[in-house]
């Protein structure tokens, strides 16, 4: 019998091309981009933001539907402590200024994360900015802020134990942070370094990866495009032989 690989979340609509419907970021490097300069670390993170918002625009225009990028992890907070609130106020002042922006270009934004722990001004902020996108529906933007996969595997494993649920595969992958959306196709990672660091553990488990050695504030058009390239040049074989899939697309 045909057994279809597990996919968390709803069917996401097939892309022209061979796009990746769904494509996750490590946005690497902004500190090294900023001490190369000899700027502070958190120009390069300021840096790094637009670097988002030129990402968030391809990739609409490309077909992606889905965008999920890693914005501040849960170890994030052993960095000085100076770093982090500067992250911490970057990330309130963004959801101010960029919620018009991604309402007109029909972005519906997620932020996924823990929430405790975090400043009430932020936590506003992130609800706000989710129920003014709400209706839209061209591109779905996940911003994970205070993330980290093993904290997303406890709490939703900790859900279905609150409600007596029966542990199954699909059951964990319907509780978890990114339930709504597909598991990614396509994860890129930007600034040289070829580790997940806790990213999205559950979901990459048949990710295409994709490392780029250019720092995140760097990261331009082509080197996106080189990406999606390489992307359509893989082979995605679930645990199947080549010529199984092979068999299977000509059919
Ligand atoms: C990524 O850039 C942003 C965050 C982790 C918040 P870094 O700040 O890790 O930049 P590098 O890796 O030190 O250059
Ligand atoms: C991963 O980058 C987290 C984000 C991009 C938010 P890090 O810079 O924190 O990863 P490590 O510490 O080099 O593995
Ligand atoms: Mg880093």
């Amino acid at each position: 019998m045909a057994h279809p690989p597990a996919a968390a979340g709803e069917p996401v609509p097939a892309t022209p091309g061979g796009v990746p419907a769904h494509v996750a970021i490590v946005m690497d490097g902004n500190g090294r981009w900023a001490r190369q300069r000899l700027l502070p670390r958190v120009a390069g993170h300021r840096a790094g933001m637009e670097t988002l918002r030129r990402v968030i625009g391809w990739s609409a225009e490309r077909g992606v539907r889905v965008l999920t990028v890693f914005a501040f992890s849960s170890e994030n907070w052993s960095r000085p402590a100076d770093e982090v609130s500067a992250i911490l106020r970057l990330m309130i002042q963004a959801l101010m200024d960029e919620v018009p922006r991604l309402a007109d270009a029909g972005v519906r934004l997620h932020v996924v994360g823990a929430r405790d722990g975090l400043p009430e001004e932020l936590v506003t902020g992130m609800v706000e900015a989710e129920r003014r996108t709400a209706g839209n529906e061209r591109l779905v933007l996940n911003v994970c802020f205070n993330y980290g996969g093993r904290w997303d595997i406890v709490q939703a494993a900790q859900a279905l134990a609150a409600r007596g649920e029966p542990i199954t595969e699909a059951a964990l992958a319907g509780a978890l942070a990114l339930a709504h959306v597909s598991d990614p196709d396509l994860v890129i990672r930007t600034g040289g370094e070829q580790r997940i660091s806790n990213f999205l553990l559950w979901q990459l488990a048949y990710s295409e990866l994709y490392f780029s050695d250019r720092l995140w504030p760097a990261f331009d058009e082509a080197e996106f495009d080189r990406a999606l390239a390489a992307y359509t040049q893989r082979q995605r074989r679930f645990g199947r032989t080549p010529e199984q899939v092979q068999a299977a697309q000509v059919a």
